[in-house]
């Protein structure tokens, strides 16, 4: 099938390549000259396992294109996906401009039916106003369908979590839509649930909600634990073994981060509201959140008494292990605090320094982790790369100032890491003193 998809970002890349993967026709449009013209030079502007080799076999069997010509790719395409960025506005609700400058374009440029998707995240009710917006322009009167076909694509996982779905969300109120859709998403196998196009809408903002109140439940969770002088590893085992429950999404730390709980959050929060229902859980979970990180500083500042003049080695800066993305990341605000305090940072992330040192100064970047360990006062774990589980523990020992750690998401067992000598101390658990 011929699919234009408008915005070229982490949702829209990933998305464009797969299709393409799947044996459609995809071209891939983006405003930024500069990335469409990467793009085209096979230079991937976001790191995401699996992408780069799926876009460079694409575009070699012509069946992946990119270019900033939107009417262009509108007029050849019957399937148009919208996955341009609904960035959060200063009090919370989703900035939906660009989707409505899409939505007026297809209208002015169509002019044969067409499948018109959102696949961005957008509030409730947003289908509608797409379509109130394409009727307000459509000059050629061409016939279409607006879709909404929320995505679930985790980042460190995207391609993987495209062609491998839990299910895939269809919300339309057309038959010839739901079976265009229908045929597009067969070669993936999976479950497809079929819906009104506001209840698709709201599946994806309760879909993220969910998934970050229970990371901020075992995080409240880890703070009785600690008080209580329980585990809160071990607790998660147990709650999770229900089926009902699950113990995905229930790894205490320093809470979460990253382009979509953040925003997605507090945007269900500003749809309820403007509904006339007080989201208070959804606040708590928020309030809980912002407290983690906090919380984290509090006990790096207890654990060495003086920050000021002290080197802190920080491992892991993205705000989730497998990608180089920055956003919301937890590392920014626990950084930022310790200089405040007049600590000199040393930082080592395997992938995210580039993006990194665009937005944090002052700190001294390390091309591995043991050089952020040497003649470090404490070693701070922020985000769990699996090769900071692997660590020369010894190495890293002899090359501290002082063998303390500080793992703000509890990747080494207590015990083990006392028999190597290190005071440590977690999330949700006792200190290793
Ligand atoms: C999330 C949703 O998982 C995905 O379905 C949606 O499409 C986009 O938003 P993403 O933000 O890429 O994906 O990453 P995810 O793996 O969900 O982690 C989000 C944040 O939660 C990260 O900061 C992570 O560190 C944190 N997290 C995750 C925890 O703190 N504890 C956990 O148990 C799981």
């Amino acid at each position: 099938m011929k699919i234009a998809v408008v915005g070229s970002g982490y949702v829209g890349l990933v998305t464009g390549a797969c299709f393409a993967e799947l044996g459609n026709d995809v071209i891939c449009v983006d405003i930024d000259e500069d990335k469409i013209s990467k793009l085209n030079n096979n230079t991937i502007p976001i790191y995401e396992p699996g992408l780069e080799e799926s876009v460079v076999r694409n575009k070699e069997k012509g069946r992946l294109k990119f270019t900033t010509e939107l009417k262009k790719a509108i007029k050849e395409s019957e399937i148009i996906f919208i996955c341009v960025g609904t960035p959060p506005k200063p009090n919370g609700e989703a900035d939906l401009s660009y989707v409505e400058n899409v939505a007026r374009t297809i209208a002015e440029v169509m002019d044969s039916y067409k499948v018109i998707v959102e696949k961005s995240t957008v509030p409730v009710e947003t289908g509608e106003k797409v379509a109130k917006s394409i009727r307000a322009y459509n000059i050629h009167k061409a016939d279409f369908d607006v879709v909404s076909n929320p995505e679930f694509l985790r980042e460190g996982s995207a391609v993987s979590d495209f062609m491998n779905p839990d299910r895939i969300v269809i919300g339309t109120e057309s038959e010839k839509a739901r079976q265009i859709m229908e045929k597009l998403y067969k070669p993936l196998k999976a479950p497809i649930i079929f819906t009104d196009i506001k209840s698709a809408e709201i599946i994806k903002h309760a879909s993220n909600s969910f998934l970050a109140t229970k990371i901020s439940f075992i995080n409240a969770t880890a703070n009785i634990c600690e008080s209580a002088g329980a585990d809160v590893e071990k607790v998660a085992d147990g709650i999770g073994m229900d089926k009902r429950i699950g113990r995905a999404f229930l790894n205490a730390g320093i809470g979460y981060g990253g382009s979509c709980f953040p925003k997605d959050v507090d945007a269900f929060v500003k749809i309820a509201e403007k509904l006339g229902y007080d989201f208070k859980l959804l606040k708590s979970v928020k309030e809980i959140n912002d407290e983690q990180r906090k919380n984290f500083v509090k006990k790096i500042e207890k654990s060495l008494w003086i920050v000021k003049n002290k080197t802190i080695g920080v491992l892991g800066l993205a705000f989730k292990p497998n990608t180089d993305d920055m956003r919301l990341a937890p590392s920014t605000y626990i950084i930022a605090e310790l200089q405040k305090e007049g600590a000199k940072i040393k930082a080592y992330d395997p992938k995210a320094m580039d993006k990194a040192k665009e937005i944090m100064e002052d700190v001294t970047y390390c091309s591995n982790p043991y050089e952020a360990a040497k003649d470090a006062d404490a070693l701070v774990i922020v985000t769990e790369w699996e090769e900071f589980k692997e660590l020369d523990l010894k190495r890293i020992k002899s090359l501290m100032k002082h063998p303390l750690i500080i793992d703000g998401r509890n990747i080494y067992n207590p015990e083990g890491i006392k028999k190597e000598g290190f005071a440590y101390i977690s999330i949700g658990r006792k200190d290793v003193m």
